[in-house]
């Protein structure tokens, strides 16, 4: 079978701002079904691709081919149109509109009256967040009174209300306890078994493995690796290529001191009302930090570590 042209394909893509070269001739291609990681570093320059991508920026130069054919994307809305949806790391929700009007906001006008439309936005809505393992989103309530995890799922919902071939999704992660990172997997595999395409981005190299396919590395804006299987690819490879810099000096050798002896740090019942139970933790000279019993049911639930992959093991 002759292999699948790409879904997206960007090249040379560069783009500067004021005294920052923020994307210096990068390539990015995307297949339909997978998930493309794209990781780098602070400032690497994954931020601005994905707007390139999204419509938000127009870059300086570079292509962009959708489908086998050369696109300018002009805007957000064009981006949307042609199926490229983003979850942004700051995300762009109305905070004052309902949930059902952020969904479906830069949707075109049907010739229905305003009522009918938004009682059939709210029921649209309503499957929508159903499907993300959200049913308990109102669609009626202000997106403002949310919290982060339920704002990003109304994100997500707006998302799924385009006919979406591929989403692109900043940092998703890193405001969601675990229970929602689970959530946001389970939604990404039903989203790839659909052959819609999701580019993700994080800094956490665990999730990669469990849910990635490939891997596109940035660094100082551009592209140090493209396309490198995400299961088999040594951590100590994608690290180098991060921070350009061999593991040993990025993790030096502890010191030669034994560890354990005395504590350097003792904390004892440090707790916040609302926010975490009493909480004990020492740190030793030679060790991680850890608290006495990080399994304990009231350890505290964003601190708890988190679960061990499921089905593929780290390499490297
Ligand atoms: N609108 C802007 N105006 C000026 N400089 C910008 C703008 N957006 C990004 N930059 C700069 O471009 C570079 C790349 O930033 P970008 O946000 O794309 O990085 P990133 O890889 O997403 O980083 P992070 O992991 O911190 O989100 C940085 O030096 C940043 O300061
Ligand atoms: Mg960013």
């Amino acid at each position: 079978m002759a292999p699948q042209p790409p879904l997206l394909s960007m090249s040379g893509i560069t783009k500067s701002f004021p005294g920052v070269r923020a994307l210096d001739g990068v390539d990015l291609d995307v297949q339909a079904g997978e998930v493309h990681c794209l990781l780098g570093q602070n400032g690497a320059g994954k931020s601005t691709l994905i707007k390139v991508l999204a419509g938000a920026h127009q870059p300086d130069t570079g292509t962009i081919r959708w489908r086998g054919e050369d696109v300018t994307l002009r805007s957000p809305i064009a981006a949307m149109r042609l199926g490229i949806a983003t979850i942004y790391q700051e995300l762009d929700l109305v905070e004052h509109l309902s949930v059902a009007e952020n969904v479906h906001l830069g949707h075109e006008p049907t010739t229905a009256g305003f009522v009918v439309r938004a009682k059939a936005a709210k029921s649209s809505t309503a499957r929508l967040l159903k499907r993300l393992g959200h049913p308990e989103i109102d669609p009626g309530r202000l997106v403002g009174e949310l919290s982060a995890a339920q704002q990003q799922i109304v994100s997500m919902a707006r998302a799924l209300s385009h006919d979406v071939r591929l989403i692109v999704m900043d940092e998703p992660s890193a405001a969601l306890d675990p229970d929602e990172v689970a959530n946001l997997f389970r939604i990404v595999g039903d989203l790839t078994a659909d052959g819609v395409a999701v580019v993700y981005i994080s800094h956490r190299l665990e999730e990669i493995r469990r849910i990635g396919d490939r891997v596109t590395v940035l660094k100082d804006g551009r592209a140090v690796a493209g396309g490198l299987p995400a299961e088999s690819t040594p951590t100590r490879e994608v690290v180098a290529l991060m921070t350009g810099r061999n593991v040993e000096y990025v993790f030096p050798e502890r010191p030669a001191t034994a560890p354990g002896g005395e504590p350097v740090l003792t904390v004892e019942g440090l707790s916040r009302t609302g926010e975490f139970a009493p909480l004990d933790l020492q740190v030793r000279p030679g060790r991680s930090w850890g608290w006495p019993d990080s399994s304990a049911p009231d350890a505290p639930r964003s601190w708890r570590p988190s679960t061990a992959p499921a089905n593929r093991t780290p390499a490297g």
